[in-house]
This record gives C-alpha cells, structure tokens and sequence, in this order.
C-alpha cells in the first residue's frame, strides 16, 4: 500500500514517525506494508530534523505525486482551501483514496469532496478535521448511525479553552490570557482563526453534517469569538456556579411552518459547574452527544497537537488501505435529511443579563416590562446595592437576570431596549445560558 503524504509540518511529520515506529504493526493491522511513495512539501531544503525517512522522498509537485500509478492513498496535512482542493479532487476523481485533516476545506466545501469520491469510487475519511485525536466522527459516522441525534454541544477549540480556563482559573482578562496561552505555544502567531471562533466554526459545520445527515457550510455557522469575554463576565458566571465556553452548538428544530431544521452556532456560554463540559480544562476538547435511544455521550481528549493528530491521521490511513485491499470502499457521504438551517434568531437560547440601574421604586416593575414586551420570561431576578458591597455605589442597584429558553432575536431586542432605558445606567453583561443552570 503506497501512500502521497501532502505536508511534512506538525501534523505531517508526527504522521511519518508513526509510520516508522509503527510500521510492523500496521502492516499486520492492514494484510500489506504501508510505504511513503513521497511527500509534498513547500521547501525540500527545510531543516526536518532526526526526521525517520529517506530525503530523496520530497518534492515540491504535489499533483505529479498524486497521480503517479504507485499511489493508492493521499495523506494532505497541508490545510487551507487551494490548493488543497484542486489535489483532492483530483486524487478522488482517479479514484485514490484520501485522509485528511483540513477542516477549513471540509467545512467550505466539503461537497466538492464528497462528489469527487463518489465519481472516483474512493473513501474520503477526515477524523482528524474535528477534535485532533477524539474519536468523534466515526462514532457519528458509524456507530450511531442507527439512532437519531438531537444535538451536539462541544468545545472543539483547546487555544480558547485554554485562554477561558485561564481566565476562570486566575481572574486574568482575555489579553493576558491570551498572552499566557502564546507563550505556551497553544496560540497560534496570528490567534484571529481560534478567538475569534473561525476554527470552531469549520469544525461545527462538519459536525453538524455528520450528526444529522445534511450539509451544512461553515457560512451556515453562526459565530462569535471569546474577545469580548471579560473578567466581570467571568465573575458573574461564578456568582451563579457556572463557568464560561466556547461551545459549538448543532441542534434539531422545527420551523414555522413544521418543517425539520438545524440550527448551528458558536458562541461563549455560561455552563453551570455540574455539567460534563465545565470541567474540561487547558486546550483539552470534548463533545456532548444527544442521541435519542443511546441518551447522552461524551467524547472527551486531545483537540490538537502533531502526534496526537497524527493517531487519528493514522487510524484513517488504517481503514481506507483496508478497504483498498478489500476491493471496497465505506459508505459516501449520507446527506439525505437536507435540513434548512434556522437563522440565529430562532434559535432557543436564555440570556443572563447583568444590569446597573437606578435604585428607586418602580424601576424592577420598568425592567419587567421590557422582558414581557419581547415574550420573554424571566427565570430569577436578583438585586443588590451597586459595586456588590453592603455600602454599594449609593443610588444605583445591580440586577442580574436569567430568563427563561426564547428565541434569540427576542432577547437580543429585548437587550437593546433595556441599554436604551434611562433608569439602565450600563448593561455590565449579557451572555448565553446553555446546559440546563
Ligand atoms: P503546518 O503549517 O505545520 O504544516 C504545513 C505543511 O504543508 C508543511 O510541511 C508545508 O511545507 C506544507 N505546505 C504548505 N503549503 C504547501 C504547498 N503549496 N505545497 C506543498 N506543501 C505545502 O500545518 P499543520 O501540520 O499544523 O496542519 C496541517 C493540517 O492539519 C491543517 O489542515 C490543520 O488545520 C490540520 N490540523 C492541525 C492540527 C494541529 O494541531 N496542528 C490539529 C488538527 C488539524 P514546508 O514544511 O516545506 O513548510
Ligand atoms: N487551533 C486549533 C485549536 C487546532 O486550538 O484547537 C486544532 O484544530
């Protein structure tokens, strides 16, 4: 079995160790010996270290490699959109089979994808795109797929949760955080793809796909990064014993009219302390499942990272030369549900809003009524003097207020009346409630 590794970077080069150490094994584990037919990198000349392979492998022709007749699988770790595309394809169509881990792609156009394997009658597996080493999309893609998924809420994203950890575990702000989490070499150089909730994005459009047989895009996605999270956020989860993530949240719905839909979001979230997802710490990731008879499952380990990464890279590479020699392929892809997805305004969430008002009579029954104008209820209410302390800012009160599960659009309306009240001195925080607190 003659493999085209695509990318030698930290994935690629964790993927060509444990080919080297693993070689026996893997050989057994597929009936054939597992052999690099040549690796497509950006700089043969690039300094690779004690890196187990023979230098004569590389090139810098990434499509001559493809399509050379010794080729049965194409490995790409090189991520982005093109030129990656354009080569895969170009391997599916000629009926080579792909492992990839580039979710950027897969959420972008994954269909462009899944056509060329259907034309090529090849297998196009990509566990690595979502959650590094978790076991997550073969589970979906498989184990479940005799049960029917209701929704899937994750952190699939360890540079955020690392930062948001941070943040709960020590008081600092996002910067700072931030700046811990570059030091420790989670962050990225330019970090715009993960605070900003981009890479979670890919990964809940691929998801979401996958749980509930439909395409879904990352333009699909509804998202919102972690910048804006702030120490006073933080502290008014703890007052009310949650913490806060960035969750990638795919769930089923119905529409106005009683048609099927999914709604798919990424967004910082309270969740209260008791709920599986609240402990997981540092860049860890893990993804909660709702099936309807298998109930709830969690998925939990290592998002990213060169080896880590590479054992699911591998572990793809397993089951499609597997196939190879069997003369089959797996399933394609199963999208026949073709969901509508719901715009972020239909989409159920409740709100936990910080206000500081003005502290005199009539002001609760004002702020009450902007709440039921909007047909949102509220949940609990809780009041204080103003700066928290018994002494408090003297004329102003603080109220913090949870509603009750409403359509977005209406506590996003119901937000901006209350910021336009006069008694609403400042709306210090308003966040998502998810998992039940
Ligand atoms: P790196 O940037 O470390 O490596 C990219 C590799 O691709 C390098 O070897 C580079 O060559 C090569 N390359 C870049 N452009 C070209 C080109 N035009 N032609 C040929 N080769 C090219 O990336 P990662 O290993 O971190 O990521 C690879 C993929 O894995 C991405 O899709 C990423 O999203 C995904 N992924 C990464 C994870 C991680 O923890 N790093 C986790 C999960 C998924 P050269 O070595 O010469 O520079
Ligand atoms: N930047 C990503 C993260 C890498 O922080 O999780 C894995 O996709």
């Amino acid at each position: 079995m003659r493999l085209a590794l695509l990318g030698c970077g930290t994935v690629g080069s964790e993927v060509v160790r444990l080919l080297h150490t693993q070689a026996a094994d893997l050989a057994a584990r597929i009936g054939a010996p597992l052999e690099i037919a040549g690796i497509a990198v950006r700089r043969v000349g690039r300094d690779r270290g004690d890196l187990p392979v023979d230098p004569a492998l590389f090139t810098t022709d990434p499509l001559g490699l493809i399509k050379r007749d010794d080729v049965d699988v194409v490995v790409e770790v090189v991520g982005g959109i093109e030129p990656a595309r354009s080569w895969l394809v170009e391997a599916l169509r000629a009926g080579k089979s792909v492992v990839t881990a580039n979710k950027a792609l897969l959420a972008e156009d994954g269909a462009a994808l899944h056509d060329a394997a259907a034309e090529g009658g090849a297998d196009l597996y990509y566990e690595a795109s979502v959650a590094g080493a978790i076991p997550l999309l073969r589970p979906l893609r498989e184990s479940l797929h005799g049960d029917r998924i209701n929704r899937v809420t994750g952190i699939v994203n360890g540079t955020t949760n690392f930062i948001l950890s941070a943040m709960d575990a020590t008081g600092a702000g996002f910067a700072e955080a931030l700046d811990e989490a570059t030091e420790l070499g989670y962050a990225e150089a330019d970090p715009t793809a993960d605070v900003e909730g981009f890479d979670a994005a890919a990964k809940a459009a691929i998801l979401a796909s996958l749980a509930f047989h439909t395409r879904v895009t990352a333009a699909d996605v509804h998202r919102e990064g972690i910048t804006e999270v702030t120490v006073a956020d933080m502290a008014s989860a703890k007052a009310m014993g949650c913490t806060i993530k960035l969750l990638c949240i795919a769930a089923r719905g119905t529409d106005a009219a009683g048609r099927e839909t999914v709604s798919v979001r990424v967004h910082p979230a309270m969740i209260p302390l008791t709920h599986p997802l609240a402990s997981v710490g540092d860049a860890f990731n893990a993804v909660f499942v709702e099936a309807e008879a298998a109930g709830q499952l969690m998925f939990y380990g290592r998002g990213a990272g060169g080896a880590p990464t590479a054992s699911a890279v591998l572990g793809d590479v397993v089951a499609v030369a597997r196939n190879r020699l069997a003369g089959a392929y797996a399933a394609s892809e199963s999208a026949y549900a073709d969901l509508a997805v719901r715009p972020m305004g239909e989409a159920l969430t409740r709100y936990h809003i910080s206000l500081d008002v003005v502290d005199r009579p009539g002001v609760l029954q004002a702020v009450a009524g902007v709440f039921a104008r909007h047909d949102v209820s509220i949940a609990t209410v809780r009041q204080g003097p103003a700066g928290g302390g018994p002494a408090g800012r003297g004329e102003d009160a603080d109220l913090v207020i949870v509603t009750h599960v409403a359509p977005d659009a209406a506590l996003a309306a119901t937000v901006r009346e209350l910021r336009g009240l006069d008694i609403v001195r400042s709306v210090a925080s308003v966040l998502r409630v998810e998992g039940g607190a």
